[in-house]
């Protein structure tokens, strides 16, 4: 459910009009949606409660975004220092954040130490020793959970399933139990519990019911050795469509399997959702530059490429694309390309859409999460503005750089 939507043959978000954004800001620009932001965090929110919702920043880095999940009580799951900063930046309480990924620097722990945020999720023994050793000089106790590998397929893209044993994610389940207890012997270390996360954009239950049912089992064990386990953060990776007939589990299914398998534990849990909560909140809104007809095709060449929206290009990834005001007449399978030269740079091939002519606009849906954070200036293409809305309400939170802003952290050598 999102806030996008035709009215008297216009696409509007919320009750702005895609085409008088694009009049204000010019095109290519990203839209955000505030109602669609609120609700996929309220519905959340309230299926998995009592837990602690941390936003994965790296779906979507905007301080706007961050700030509005934020004011309705999202913490954050950050993966870098920068997150981390952008997030406090936003206003994300520390004791609501947690650290993931495999490659923390020694520099990235001591500023999450110094911040004092809730988590550092762990992912290998060398990590563990390095946070110890850093936090006993620092004087501080790091909070932390193990991060589980539980050997589960995913069933979804190779590209970003993370919880199989051939993936570098997480400490093996055979291992974990052992990792956990010396964690929890560790004078630099506050051992809080497990954390698991097996990939994103999945589409069924079963996967995560199969690893929440592994870390209740190492729970179980760890508490008969005499472990504590306080704390599971169940990762984020729930699926949303980006095809009409796609239906992912519902945040009530979801959070239904969740008290199935880890329920009973009197855990408290902790998730980290990106893509469902801001996916569907954000378009892409790109121009019609020309619409080229050869002998095998026609091309609807936009002015928004690959650089801007690389899903497509990365992972062979689908997103809808609308005609913003579309026109009478029948619609005709056309390829959606941008300018950027490698035929990579194509959003979709034999799309059917309605007549379109240069000038027209169109929108990709779906963009909202792994869009803008993943853009570059690939072919000297400025990254493009964001503008949320809320109501009759926009505010670009982003603007688009000048060429020159574009240059100003390049210095030419003395010798040229
Ligand atoms: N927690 C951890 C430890 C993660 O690695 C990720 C995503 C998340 C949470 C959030 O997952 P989500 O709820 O958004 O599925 N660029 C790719 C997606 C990469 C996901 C990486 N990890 C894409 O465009 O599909």
């Amino acid at each position: 459910m999102h806030h996008f939507a035709y009215r008297d043959g216009a696409l509007h978000a919320e009750d702005v009009p895609l085409a008088a954004l694009a009049a204000e800001v010019g095109t290519p620009f990203y839209c955000y949606s505030t109602a669609t932001l609120a609700r996929h965090y309220d519905v959340l929110a309230e299926a998995v409660a009592p837990a602690t919702i941390c936003f994965a920043v790296k779906s979507n880095s905007s301080l706007a975004v961050i700030r509005t999940l934020a004011a309705r009580g999202a913490g954050a799951d950050v993966v870098s220092e920068g997150e981390l900063r952008l997030a406090l930046k936003a206003g994300v309480p520390a004791n609501r954040i947690v650290f993931s990924g495999v490659g923390k620097t020694e520099r990235e722990l001591s500023f999450a130490l110094v911040s004092g945020i809730r988590q550092i999720n762990v992912e290998s023994i060398p990590e563990l020793e390095a946070l110890d050793a850093l936090a006993r000089r620092m004087g501080r106790v790091a909070p932390v959970a193990v991060r589980v590998n539980p050997d589960v397929d995913a069933h979804t893209h190779e590209k970003i399933s993370t919880g199989g044993a051939e993936h570098k994610f997480g400490i093996a389940a055979a291992d974990a139990l052992d990792v956990c207890r010396r964690a929890h012997a560790m004078a630099g270390i506050e051992f809080r519990g497990l954390a698991v996360h097996i990939g994103s954009q999945l589409t069924e239950l079963a996967p995560f019911r199969a690893a929440f049912a592994k870390l209740r089992d190492m729970v179980l064990a760890l508490r008969a050795a005499g472990v504590p386990v306080a704390h599971l953060d169940l990762g984020g990776g729930l699926g949303v469509p980006y095809m009409a007939h796609q239906e992912p589990p519902s945040p009530a299914a979801y959070a239904d399997m969740v008290r199935e398998t880890v329920g009973d534990l009197g855990c408290e849990l902790t998730f980290e959702p990106g893509r469902m909560l801001v996916g569907n909140a954000g378009m892409l809104v790109a121009k019609v530059i020309y619409v080229k007809e050869t002998a095998a095709k026609t091309f609807v060449v936009v002015d928004a490429a690959m650089n801007d929206l690389v899903r497509p290009a990365m992972y062979g990834a689908h997103h809808d694309i609308l005609a913003v005001a579309p026109r009478a007449g029948a619609p005709k399978p056309v390829d959606v390309v941008g300018p950027i030269c490698e035929t990579g740079d194509t959003f979709d091939r034999g799309v059917v859409l309605p007549p379109l002519a240069p000038g027209d606009l169109v929108a990709f849906a779906t963009a909202g999460a792994y869009g803008a954070v993943m853009a570059s200036t690939y072919n000297g293409r400025p990254l493009v503005p964001e503008v949320l809305v809320n109501g009759e309400m926009r505010c670009v939170t982003r603007r688009r750089p000048s060429y020159d802003e574009m240059t100003a952290l390049e210095t030419l050598p003395n010798w040229l």
